[in-house]
């Protein structure tokens, strides 16, 4: 029974010292997709000024055997009141009762706190995970959809791509560069305000809200980011693209952490360059594949990834709930 498992965990809050375990948490579920505990303890470190974040420990007895976590938009920033509801246990102790003992308490807290609307994700091929999630009267919202770019079978077409996007971006006076050549000190600032026009324009439930540039730095900063593998794309004095794929320090796959375009430059190909460069520096580098991931109604991105190449995996599945 739910409520016998419920008895059996207790909770403590955790620190980014409890991240590497987190990190083996989500590895030992998902072996195919791990996590890398260097980046999250970094994460899990930083700040943020418009979401406010707790994590706890799930211990059966004196036993960690998962993590969980709640965050949401600061109330005042976000007033539809989302709150999701993140976490997962050791294969061991995970069976649908022990998930939903899991949930049950971070629901409550979450509601307690002036949560109005609940969710939880699910992997596509998770059907533990997913019926339980149903089981508490969640319903399906929107489908992120993965992707993967194997870059040993599709070298000589991405290096093809590549030249001809280069060609065009010169002809087009599109400038490619990384942050590590640029030499504007305003550079993370107009990476940041780009950035919140994009953002703006990736089709969601919950409502965006504004990131601080502060944020920019955090992630310029992260061990999962080089300077010299951050692409932009500028004319004149405008940074107008950006295209970044993260670097796990220790264990996982390369993945685009974010790719973006102005508004006004779009259609152009700028994109595709961005993507280009990313890939093309990661074969160079000997990767021998890489991940993204978009909101299943992205048409243009879901359009690039496919002509570049890349390949379905299983995604996620966002379940909301309103309290
Ligand atoms: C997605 C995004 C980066 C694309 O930028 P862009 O500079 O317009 O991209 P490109 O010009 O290189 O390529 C866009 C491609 O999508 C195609 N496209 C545009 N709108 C489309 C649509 N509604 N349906 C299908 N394809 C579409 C274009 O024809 C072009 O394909 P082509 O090269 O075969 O002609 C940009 O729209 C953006 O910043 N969106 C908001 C941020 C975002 O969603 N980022 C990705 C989320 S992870």
């Amino acid at each position: 029974m739910a409520g016998t498992v419920a008895q059996q965990f207790a909770f403590r809050a955790a620190t980014s010292d409890d991240a590497a375990f987190a990190a083996d948490v989500m590895t030992a579920v998902t072996p195919e997709s791990p996590w890398d505990p260097v980046s999250l303890r970094y994460w899990w470190s930083q700040p943020d000024e418009f979401t406010e974040v707790v994590r706890f420990i799930v211990l059966r007895g004196e036993r960690p055997i998962g993590f969980t976590q709640i965050d949401h938009a600061r109330w005042d920033v976000q007033p539809e009141r989302y709150a999701s509801i993140r976490g997962d246990l050791m294969p061991t102790d995970r069976t649908r009762d022990a998930l939903s003992a899991l949930l049950a308490p971070m629901e409550e807290r979450a509601i307690a706190d002036g949560a109005r609307i609940l969710r939880v994700s699910a992997n596509e091929d998770d059907a533990l995970r997913s019926g339980t999630i149903l089981g508490r009267g969640y319903r399906k919202d929107r489908h992120q959809r993965r992707w993967e770019l194997d870059l040993v079978a599709n070298r000589e077409r991405l290096l093809a791509m590549t030249a001809e996007s280069r060609e065009r971006m010169q002809k087009e006076g599109v400038r490619l560069m990384t942050l590590a050549e640029d030499t504007d000190p305003d550079v993370i600032t107009k990476v940041w305000r780009l950035s919140e026009e994009a953002g703006d324009d990736v089709p969601t439930t919950v409502p965006r809200i504004p990131e601080a540039t502060e944020s920019y730095t955090r992630w310029t900063n992260a061990p999962e980011i080089h300077r010299d593998r951050f692409w932009i794309a500028r004319i004149g004095d405008d940074v107008v693209g950006l295209s970044v794929l993260g670097y796990p320090p220790m264990r996982g796959i390369v993945g685009t952490e974010w790719t973006a375009t102005a508004r006004a430059v779009r259609g152009r190909g700028i994109a595709r360059a961005l993507k280009c460069e990313t890939v093309a520096q990661a074969i160079a580098l000997g990767v021998d594949r890489v991940r993204t991931g978009n909101d299943a109604a992205n048409a243009p991105i879901l359009h690039l990834n496919e002509t570049m190449g890349y390949h379905p995996v299983p995604g996620r599945i966002d379940y909301l709930r309103a309290v």
